[in-house]
């Protein structure tokens, strides 16, 4: 929690006693949230114009925030800020520190600003520059897919329908059906675009502020289109989450089809494609063995994917509107089906530049089952 000057929380004057030390120590979520330090700082910089704009705090202590606000960005990208699990997120540790900088003026960051709004405005900025990376890193997987198949339009191979030979198709055909899943991939992600860029600054803890803001000059500076409409909405939402989660569980389905297709073309009985020593691993006891480990990992790791989905939906099942502690675990399940996707979609890109095409055995398994 933030502490005043006398190093007590924020809110001691009406709470007594610190909170119980088991809580204290799990109940934070500075571990996973400080990964939004940038966002929180662009956010509060623009918050603190605002008020400047709307007379709410005069030119001085608007230009002390915002030096302070800058300062402590420079200290945490140089590993210079001083951390401090006992204050419960990024935003109260940033917070405290602008007290240290600047002295009381650093309090008027919060006017007219609840942490419910501001965690999810940070959040909200950091999920649309996300979804710019993943669709980028799709772009990067179509393309070296597209190499695929263009060098393979002539290579002839079994289509199957219930894993049976059905009817001779080209390579590359079946290539460029990866390329609609992911191109589909990218709607999904691009689709969620209108709910993030609905800009929740401004509703405060559930009910908006007396103050008089501007919470169309925060939408602009922002990059929101426009600002969300019902306050009490804005603080329990978290579709826009789901939605992620889901994109990216579909994306990693998706991967895990093409992994598991892969790992059958490539076993002894198909022999279809070959994996080059790079992708496939050795066995302790057995060294004639090269084993396609990292198709059967990327197959694995959907199970996660979808389990922080089914986590976030649980979460939200029930869940009363608006504000709820319930809701601080959205985060991690973001940052862990993020990162997991964006290491698969690299993964599969080097497994597709490592893998040669078994063009005879192709051929000879097409022309078996009365093709
Ligand atoms: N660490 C909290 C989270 O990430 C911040 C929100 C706090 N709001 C509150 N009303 N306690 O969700």
């Amino acid at each position: 929690m933030t502490k005043n000057k006398n190093n007590q929380p924020i809110w001691s004057s009406r709470i007594k006693k610190n909170s119980n030390n088991l809580f204290r120590k799990v109940g934070g979520s500075l571990d996973i949230d400080k990964r939004l330090f940038n966002e929180d700082i662009s956010a509060s910089i623009v918050h603190t114009e605002m008020l400047f704009k709307q007379k709410i705090i005069n030119f001085k202590i608007k230009n002390k925030i915002v030096w302070g606000l800058n300062r402590i960005k420079n200290e945490i990208i140089k590993k210079k800020f001083p951390f401090d699990k006992n204050l419960e997120d990024i935003h109260m540790n940033i917070e405290k520190r602008l007290f240290d900088l600047v002295g009381e003026d650093a309090g008027f960051i919060h006017t007219a600003r609840s942490r419910n709004d501001q965690v999810i405005t940070d959040f909200k900025i950091w999920l649309k520059k996300s979804t710019y990376e993943i669709t980028k890193t799709l772009d990067a997987l179509i393309s070296t897919v597209l190499k695929v198949a263009d060098k393979n339009i002539k290579t002839v191979m079994p289509g199957f329908t219930h894993l049976k030979n059905a009817q001779p198709i080209s390579f590359a055909h079946y290539m460029m059906a990866y390329v609609e899943m992911f191109k589909r991939d990218k709607k999904r992600f691009k689709n969620n675009l209108d709910a993030l860029n609905e800009n929740p600054l401004g509703v405060a803890a559930l009910s908006g502020t007396s103050f008089n803001i501007d919470r169309n000059f925060t939408t602009k500076k922002l990059n929101f289109s426009k600002p969300t409409d019902n306050s009490i909405d804005t603080v329990s939402d978290r579709d826009f989450v789901l939605d992620f989660l889901y994109a990216c569980s579909a994306c990693s389905i998706h991967i895990s089809r093409i992994a598991e297709e892969f790992i059958i073309w490539n076993s002894d009985a198909y022999n279809l494609i070959h994996l080059n020593d790079k992708i496939v691993t050795g066995s302790s006891i057995m060294p004639q063995k090269k084993n396609p480990d990292p198709l059967e990992y990327l197959r694995g790791k959907t199970g996660s994917s979808f389990g922080n989905l089914f986590s976030m939906l649980t979460i939200l099942k029930g869940l009363p509107l608006s504000y709820f502690k319930d809701l601080q675990d959205d985060k991690e399940l973001v940052f862990k089906s993020y990162d997991q996707l964006k290491i698969s979609l690299n993964l599969l890109n080097d497994i597709f530049k490592n893998f040669s095409v078994n063009k005879k055995e192709m051929l000879s398994l097409a022309n078996k089952g009365y093709l």
